[in-house]
């Protein structure tokens, strides 16, 4: 399998987070021209990538509509059609916001929300409008929390869940234009932050006893199955939501999470 995407244009949210510089890696090495796409100062914050292919870079708040549309035509007008869109960018509570739901601050649900869901329906929105006449690929990053609730952040969890049907949603509305739409359900990555969350080593002993594997996973593993999903080898598959998690949902409930 020799996976390619020569002058394809791929744009992906989020794409300064630990998730989206291997996604922008791994694309820029198979031919994309990417167009990176983070929260703000993106260019300084993917310095360091800049010399492995043709990768552009864009400012774009994805739960600001106004945001995302300018930013969509921009791509559009200076890299051509859109031919991939992975909605990546997504925010969650931190370990002193995760409580139960009588306890959950208003403005994190909001703000997860707007993010997590609107991000998705705002940058799919615009996205679709600039793609050519050949149709194109959404993969959207849900979350096992959106197959499996975990306690404690309950926005998070209705969120991802909203993005795996809206997944679903999209993908029979747009099968008509070619457009295949599907979802990837990471489980626990090793990045900054979540190795910040379990760095108690028995909370994390406890959450690896939970994943088959015993392992977390790595920002390349999930990058990897980006890649897969909107490659040609794919091209039968729409409307499909795969976990990528060691097993994690294979097992069910993560009781103490
Ligand atoms: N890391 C994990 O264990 C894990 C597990 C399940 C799901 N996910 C999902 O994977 C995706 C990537 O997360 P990550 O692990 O790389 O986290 P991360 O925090 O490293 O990256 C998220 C990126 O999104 C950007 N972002 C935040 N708000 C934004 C906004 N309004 N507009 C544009 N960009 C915005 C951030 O600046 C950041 O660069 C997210 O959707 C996350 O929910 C991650």
């Amino acid at each position: 399998m020799n996976i390619r995407f020569d002058n394809k244009v791929v744009v992906i949210t989020g794409a300064a987070g630990g998730l989206g510089r291997a996604m922008v890696e791994n694309f820029a090495a198979c031919g994309a021209v990417v167009a990176a796409c983070d929260l703000r100062d993106t260019k300084e914050k993917l310095t360091d990538l800049m010399d492995k292919g043709n990768i552009h870079c864009y400012d774009c708040d994805v739960s600001n509509v106004q945001s995302v549309s300018a930013a969509m035509d921009k791509i559009a007008t200076e890299l051509g059609p859109i031919d991939v869109l992975v909605n990546n960018a997504g925010i969650n509570v931190g370990p002193d916001q995760r409580k139960t739901i009588e306890n959950f601050d208003d403005q994190w649900w909001h703000n997860i929300q707007n993010v997590d869901t609107d991000g998705v329906y705002y940058c799919s929105k615009h996205a679709i409008r600039n793609m050519g006449e050949n149709g194109g690929v959404i993969l959207n990053i849900s979350s096992v929390v959106g197959l499996v609730p975990l306690r404690n952040q309950c926005s998070f969890a209705a969120a991802k869940a909203a993005v795996c049907n809206l997944t679903k949603a999209m993908a029979i509305e747009l099968a008509g234009k070619n457009i295949r739409v599907n979802a990837i359900a990471p489980g626990t990555i090793g990045i900054a932050v979540t190795n910040e969350l379990w760095k108690n080593d028995d909370a994390m002993k406890t959450l690896l006893a939970h994943i088959p594997q015993g392992r977390q996973g790595t920002p390349q593993d999930i990058a990897n199955a980006v890649l897969f999903f909107c490659s040609d080898y794919a091209s039968y598959i729409t409307g499909a939501v795969l976990p990528v998690d060691g097993g994690w949902t294979a097992g069910g409930y993560a009781r103490n999470f």
